[in-house]
């Protein structure tokens, strides 16, 4: 038996499908078949950019959902024939065998969990990226108490009907905050059934005026800001900043030359810490939280999937339709 798997053999290069061994577990790792897998921004990244790799050959990709082959010797919770999602941290690990896009991933037992029987392997692979991100962004980042301890008032999510902004809007909610979010128009409706209370339009030259309106219109003070987007933070900033500031956390670093907003405290999500420094949130977020939200129904797949065919052989075509941008929906491969 061998391992298909689409291969980045140098930087700035196509991927190419080639024939690999079976990667063994080690002592707190899954070996887990791959039935399906979904793309993110950080991987056409990678391969355009030469960005976050430190040898080649590589294996790119983080978001996965297949079945377990084996597990290592101190693994707990965790059997063969187990179905799961987690977070391939291959972009942390810099190690091949920890990379999506292939037919056997080595996934950490700490980014993993565990799939109801109604979840499909489709649905499920669109998860680890984009709760990685708003995970680490509200718990670690702005350090907002972990459920069952409920948050109250307004909390903003920019870029609401990206893969990683329909994460936080439902965190966020879940959470018990009131959630304002700016997506294109055609997103809004499905934003409010994932929890946004409240959508504008970010293409409109008054959208920060509008939302701190219907903020105060509503009796709510927003002083908790998630910017999955990160392409004009100066604007979720504008909006804590007339709320007397707050806190900001961001997908990507704020503007070295740009104007510091007075009062906000800013930091910066790296989701690929729930298999690093922060293994424990990331057993608690992906084998609890997560595990229990999905069988519950409280948190729900998003957003939309786009189906590629062609396996393996399509990812490459996959990341370039991807770095053109897409719009509220996730691109999956059946492995
Ligand atoms: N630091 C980390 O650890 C980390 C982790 C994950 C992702 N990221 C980064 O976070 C970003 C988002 O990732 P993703 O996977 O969520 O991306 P994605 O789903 O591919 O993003 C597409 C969405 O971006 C929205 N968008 C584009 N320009 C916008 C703007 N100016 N304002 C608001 N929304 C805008 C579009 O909204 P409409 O269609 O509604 O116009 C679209 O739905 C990427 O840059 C990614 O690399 C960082």
């Amino acid at each position: 038996m061998s391992n298909q798997a689409a291969v980045l053999e140098e930087a700035k290069s196509a991927l190419t499908v080639k024939s690999l061994s079976i990667p063994k577990p080690g002592p707190s790792d899954l070996l887990v078949k791959n039935h399906a897998v979904s793309t993110c921004p950080v991987d056409w990244k990678m391969r355009d950019y030469d960005f976050a790799i430190e040898k080649y050959p590589t294996i790119l990709g983080s978001d996965i959902a297949g079945t377990i082959e084996a597990v290592g010797s101190s693994v707990t919770g965790f059997s063969a024939g187990d179905r799961v999602t987690g977070f391939a941290d291959v972009i942390l690990s810099k190690d091949a065998r920890n990379g999506a896009f292939q037919q056997y991933t080595i996934l950490k037992d700490c980014a993993a969990t565990k799939l109801p029987a109604a979840t499909t392997f489709e649905q499920a692979c669109i998860l680890p990226m984009s709760v990685a991100t708003a995970g680490v962004g509200m718990f670690v980042c702005m350090d907002i108490p972990r459920p069952p301890t409920q948050s109250s008032g307004g909390f903003l999510v920019w870029g609401g009907s990206s893969s990683v902004g329909t994460a936080a809007i439902q965190i966020a909610k879940i959470l018990g905050f009131t959630v304002f979010t700016t997506s294109s128009p055609r997103h809004h409706e499905y934003l409010k059934a994932l929890g946004a209370e409240s959508c504008f339009n970010y293409s409109d030259s008054s959208v920060v005026d509008n939302i701190v309106n219907a903020a105060k219109a509503s009796g709510q003070k927003i002083t908790a800001a998630f910017d999955a987007v990160s392409e004009n933070p100066s604007l979720p900033a504008a909006i804590l900043e007339a709320f007397g500031g707050g806190k900001l956390c961001l997908t990507v670093a704020y503007p070295e030359d740009a104007k510091k907003p007075a009062g906000v405290e800013i930091s910066n999500i790296v989701a690929a810490r729930v298999a690093g420094d922060q293994k424990d949130f990331g057993k608690w977020l992906f084998g609890e939280w997560l595990a229990t939200a999905l069988t519950n129904g409280t948190y729900v797949p998003s957003p939309a999937i786009e189906k590629v065919d062609g396996g393996l052989g399509a990812l490459q075509k996959a990341l370039d339709t991807h770095k053109k941008g897409l719009s509220g929906k996730k691109l999956v491969l059946t492995i």
